[in-house]
């Protein structure tokens, strides 16, 4: 039987699939997630995006403290999930080689590749906690469903 968090991610995908038809736009429905998890998930003390352009990871759309603008290259959480391709999910982020801290009171962190339609990475969803080891695998699955409603072609009715 389905847990608490993944009936509580169940409802939140249900919200904002509902909520990103009417958005054609991927940094719209960007900051719809960010609004929409930051105000549901207490555990959370920032969420946002950390796109690729021209090879470096800019931040896009975010909630929560004032974040870095740019990251170093090939350093940090964030870029370890482009470069590994996969969901990264860091239990205790001082013991995490190279890990950039935005915010010194977090504690762990969780980072999702973004793929656009043709499979493309295009990014990264971060979201960080001052709680240690606040994300497991139902974080990872449910936060990586979500990301795949950014570019869901089907909602798209207009190009962008
Ligand atoms: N900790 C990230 C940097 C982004 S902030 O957490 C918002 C990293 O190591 O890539």
């Amino acid at each position: 039987m389905a847990d608490g968090k993944t009936r509580k991610y169940s409802r939140i995908y249900a919200q904002l699939e509902g909520l990103l038809r009417q958005c054609p736009l991927p940094f719209a429905r960007m900051a719809t997630i960010n609004a929409i998890l930051y105000h549901k998930m207490d555990s959370f003390s920032w969420i946002g995006f950390y796109l690729l352009h021209r090879g470096q990871l800019i931040v896009g759309p975010y909630q929560g403290p004032l974040a870095c603008q740019v990251l170093e290259k090939n350093k940090g959480v964030c870029w370890a999930g482009i470069n590994e391709q996969r969901i990264v999910i860091v239990p205790d982020v001082r013991a995490f080689p190279g890990h950039i801290a935005c915010d010194s009171r977090s504690r762990s962190e969780i980072v999702i590749p973004l793929r656009n339609s043709t499979g493309e990475i295009t990014g990264v969803m971060d979201v960080d906690s001052r709680l240690n080891d606040n994300f497991d695998v139902v974080d990872g699955g449910s936060l990586e469903k979500i990301c795949s409603l950014i570019y869901a072609h089907e909602f798209i009715k207009d190009s962008v």
